[in-house]
This record gives C-alpha cells, sequence and structure tokens, in this order.
C-alpha cells in the first residue's frame, strides 16, 4: 500500500521567470544554497520514495547532470584539499536512483504525467511538481502517503485560496469526511470565480492510481489546449476514491519572481547565520 515512485514533471519552459529561464532551466535556480529541484527531491526521499522518475525536456540537461557524478570536479576539489565540498557533491549524486523520460512535445501536465507510464504503470506513485516548495517539518508528501496507507485511492493536496486567486489553479469539490479530508467528486483546472466548485485549490503534490494512464489515455485537450491531469483525475473519481487533504505547512510558488523571493527569504531567516543578513538590510531601510 505505500508508495515508492515519484514523478517530477520538469519538461516546461518557465516562461513566467523569463528572461532568466532563456537559458537556465527553472528548476535549477538557486534557493539559498541548493537548486529547487533538490528541495522536492528532499522530499520525496524524505516521504519514503525511492525512485525518482524525471519527465524532462531537451533544454534540462542540467538537471541530469546536476543528479550525475562530476569526475572533473570531484578530481579538482580532491587534489585543492577541499574534502568536505568533495564528499557533498558524491553526495548528491548517490541520494537517489534518478530515471529520465523525455516529454517529446509540450501537451500538458496530464501528459507528462502519462510519459511515466513505463515505470509507474503497476503501482500508486506520487508526484511532485517542483515549483510548488513547501517549508515545514513533515514533508507534504508523507501527508498524502499516510491518507493513501490509511483510506487507499488517489490523494491530493488542498490549500484554500482567495477568490482572486482561484483562476490560477485546478480547484477540487467534495464532502469532508474527516477534518480537512474531502472525498473528491468534482474538479475543475482554471476556473472562472463563478464555475469554481469550491475555493480550495489543488497543489502541486499527488498521490496517484495507475488506473490514471487508462484515463489520461484517452484525454482530450482541456483549458489552455493542454491535456490536463485534473481532467484525468475528475474522470477517476467517478470510479476509485479520490482524497482531497488539507495540507500542514507553507507553500511558496518557486516558478514566479515574488514566490522565488519570499522563499529565499524565508530560509535565511531560518538559518542563524543568515537571518542576520536579512536583518542588516531591512534595518538599514528604517
Ligand atoms: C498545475 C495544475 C493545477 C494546480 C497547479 C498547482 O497548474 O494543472 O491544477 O493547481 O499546478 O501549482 P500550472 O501551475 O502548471 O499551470
Amino acid at each position: 500500500m505505500t508508495v515508492k515512485k515519484c514523478l517530477f514533471p520538469v519538461a516546461g519552459l518557465g516562461t513566467r521567470f523569463l528572461p532568466v529561464t532563456k537559458e537556465i532551466a527553472k528548476e535549477m535556480l538557486p534557493l539559498v544554497n541548493r537548486p529547487i529541484i533538490s528541495y522536492g527531491v528532499e522530499e520525496a526521499l524524505a516521504s519514503g520514495c525511492e525512485d525518482i522518475v524525471m519527465i524532462t525536456g531537451r533544454t534540462k540537461r542540467s538537471i541530469e547532470n546536476y543528479f550525475d557524478r562530476s569526475f572533473e570536479l570531484e578530481d579538482i576539489l580532491k587534489r585543492r584539499g577541499k574534502l568536505e565540498l568533495y564528499q557533498k557533491m558524491i553526495q548528491i549524486s548517490e541520494m537517489a536512483e534518478v530515471l529520465y523520460i523525455r516529454q517529446r512535445e509540450p501537451l500538458g501536465l496530464g501528459h507528462a504525467v502519462l510519459c511515466g507510464e513505463p515505470v509507474c504503470k503497476d503501482e500508486f506513485f506520487g508526484v511532485i511538481l517542483p515549483d510548488d516548495v513547501f517549508i515545514g517539518k513533515a514533508p507534504v508528501l508523507s501527508q498524502l502517503i499516510k491518507v493513501h496507507e490509511r483510506l487507499g485511492g488517489s490523494v491530493v493536496a488542498l490549500e484554500k485560496v482567495a477568490d482572486k486567486d482561484v483562476s490560477r489553479y485546478g480547484i477540487a469539490a467534495g464532502d469532508e469526511v474527516e477534518s480537512g479530508i474531502f472525498r473528491i467528486s468534482d474538479m475543475v483546472e482554471k476556473p472562472k470565480l463563478e464555475d469554481a466548485p469550491s475555493r480550495y485549490a489543488i497543489m502541486g503534490r499527488y498521490v496517484l492510481s495507475p488506473e490514471i494512464f487508462t484515463l489520461l489515455h484517452g484525454q482530450q485537450a482541456g483549458t489552455g489546449g493542454e491535456i490536463q491531469l485534473t481532467d484525468a483525475i475528475r474522470e477517476l473519481t467517478k470510479s476509485e476514491p479520490v482524497w482531497g487533504v488539507v495540507y500542514h505547512g507553507k507553500r511558496f510558488d518557486c516558478g514566479t519572481q515574488k514566490g522565488w523571493l519570499s522563499a529565499n527569504i524565508q530560509l535565511a531567516l531560518d538559518d542563524d547565520e543568515l537571518r542576520e543578513v536579512v536583518m542588516e538590510i531591512v534595518n538599514a531601510q528604517k
């Protein structure tokens, strides 16, 4: 009943972060001392996943290189006696078993997940959208996995959002069966406020049944002309349970400049040394 594989759709172009992302994968932008993608991978591992499956694209080679060995760099660090750094570089390449599958065309999140079918088709699997970075004690994916282990079925992470933000997200609705846990019966991708079935937005964490692949195969393009994961999960609710969990933790949308900056400031404030740097700048403004 547990979840061992986690899929990361990382083929997106990062247009919300241009021009920085013209040459740099958005997943490789730094959050204080590590790239954004590292936070998602660490969350998956801390949640008990063992295999990381990246759905990648032709401009994302830097992600593959980051999780691989770099013999030249390791050799230089060793020769210069920088053994701590050397060990750190090796640790990164050994932190997870990472598999890569190319999404050849940008046809949407549903299509990206479908690309993971060869690896995930026989079991429930996790999905992490790495732009959504969660800072908090209990990894959000592990909160979803716990519900899956207890109740079975698929699980999505939910957060209540303001009216003005409803049209930015997939919105889910259903009956609240326990405090903070909904049995989902409806889902709409990026609805207008008047068409939204609730104010609960799906944030970038999922535990999905392999049955989703059958549904994605038949899925027509939806909102934005893309094959939407939300539409396939709505179909799934008709044959299998799908739970929505209002997670505990603080989310930062690191696909936007504001969210990325906020996450950096938050992480700096959580670190004793960097906190002083931030406070010095803030105090100098007074
Ligand atoms: C995707 C999903 C959407 C979800 C959002 C969370 O949208 O399609 O349902 O609410 O992630 O970040 P995107 O932000 O990729 O447009």
